[in-house]
């Protein structure tokens, strides 16, 4: 399979009318991107029709013309197959053939779920997205993960299908709260240190215009996050190799996210936290300097991350290494981890037990 996404990057307020379309189309969304104020004039196109019930999902069809749109409730707590199958049963109830197109506008959870639906609704049609998340335009909606949480497992079902075409708007990130801006940032400053020494320098001195959401600023960051992910995800869609890199500090992230209890702390809080973990790992293996590690501990401190180890969710070394060896994406008994030996030279690995415990106190 390859990647084969069409990415836009559009400067502006967005406008979605053009997406309306004579042909047969099944738009996605939420409750909180429904009410976007910078969207009403599109949403106005079209009429209630009806309910759709599924399981512990409700959700809301329109109509206009060809075109239908299902408003399902926002957060992660609906990323379940329930919501999958609400958006089958919309696209059934407007007869979509497997050459038609569901519509994903949102951020994450919107798309990945979109698609989801989009792969299996007769064995394939056609998806394709508006993101309107940071973290969507900057990491989720480009590469083609798809999927659902199941019981406590995050995307635990899923497919790799790749949309047709992307549409990013950064003046989207405009509307966030600055919780979930700030999340979103972390992806950013994960890719910066991956792959773009422009793109952490950006971040080094011009964090003003960064945190107030400077317009140039906003679309010269994500342009050159999708210009990088895109490059990656081209190499390895499936995530055999390169893709691996794209963890860097999710392994330690995931481990903190889950033992504070899902939903406690953001995504990126956690991510930027285990960035730094595992760059006082690269630093104790004598992999990068200490000089390094503290350059980048500066630039997450400076937009408000936890950087110490001792985090206010933290609750124990063991803890944390234990979740870490549950982590679906170890292969062997050792864990996998992303070092790296400075900015952009990275080192995908598995390690031993008590060296990850030496990063944890
Ligand atoms: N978010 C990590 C990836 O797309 O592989």
């Amino acid at each position: 399979m390859k990647f084969k996404t069409e990415i836009k990057v559009i400067d502006g307020n967005p406008d979605l009318s053009f997406l309306l379309s004579e042909n047969k189309k099944l738009f996605v969304t939420d409750e909180n991107i429904f009410a976007l104020k910078s969207l009403e004039k599109f949403f106005k196109n079209f009429s209630v029709l009806n309910k759709i019930n599924s399981g512990n999902t409700q959700a809301s069809l329109y109509s206009n013309k060809n075109n239908a749109l299902i408003v399902i409730p926002a957060g992660e707590k609906y990323k379940t197959i329930d919501t999958v199958l609400a958006i089958i049963k919309a696209a059934l109830a407007f007869s979509l053939t497997r050459k038609d197109i569901f519509t994903a506008i949102g951020g994450g959870v919107i798309t990945d779920l979109t698609a989801f639906a989009s792969s299996i609704y007769k064995r394939g049609a056609k998806v394709e997205f508006v993101s309107t998340t940071l973290l969507g335009m900057c990491d989720a909606a480009i590469g083609g993960k798809t999927g659902c949480d199941f019981e406590d497992y995050k995307n635990i079902a899923g497919t790799f299908f790749p949309a047709d075409r992307l549409y990013v708007f950064p003046e989207f990130v405009k509307s966030l709260s600055d919780k979930e801006y700030i999340s979103g940032l972390a992806e950013v400053i994960k890719t910066a240190l991956l792959f773009d020494k422009k793109l952490f320098n950006l971040l080094e001195t011009q964090k003003e215009k960064v945190l107030s959401r400077d317009s140039e600023v906003i679309y010269k960051m994500i342009s050159l996050c999708v210009k990088a992910k895109t490059k990656i995800v081209k190499k390895d869609l499936t995530e055999k190799k390169e893709r691996m890199l794209l963890n860097l500090g999710h392994t330690f992230g995931h481990a903190l996210e889950s033992r504070a209890g899902l939903g406690v702390l953001t995504h990126g809080e956690c991510v930027a936290w285990g960035t730094c973990r595992a760059l006082d790992l690269s630093q104790k293996l004598g992999l990068c300097s200490y000089d390094y590690f503290e350059r980048v501990k500066k630039v997450s401190a400076s937009y408000g991350y936890e950087t110490d180890v001792v985090h206010k969710a933290f609750t124990d070394s063991k803890a944390i290494l234990e979740t870490m060896k549950n982590d679906k994406k170890n292969s062997s008994s050792k864990i996998r981890v992303i070092l790296q030996r400075g900015l952009c030279k990275n080192i995908i690995t598995e390690i031993e037990d008590e060296k990850i415990l030496e990063a944890l106190i």
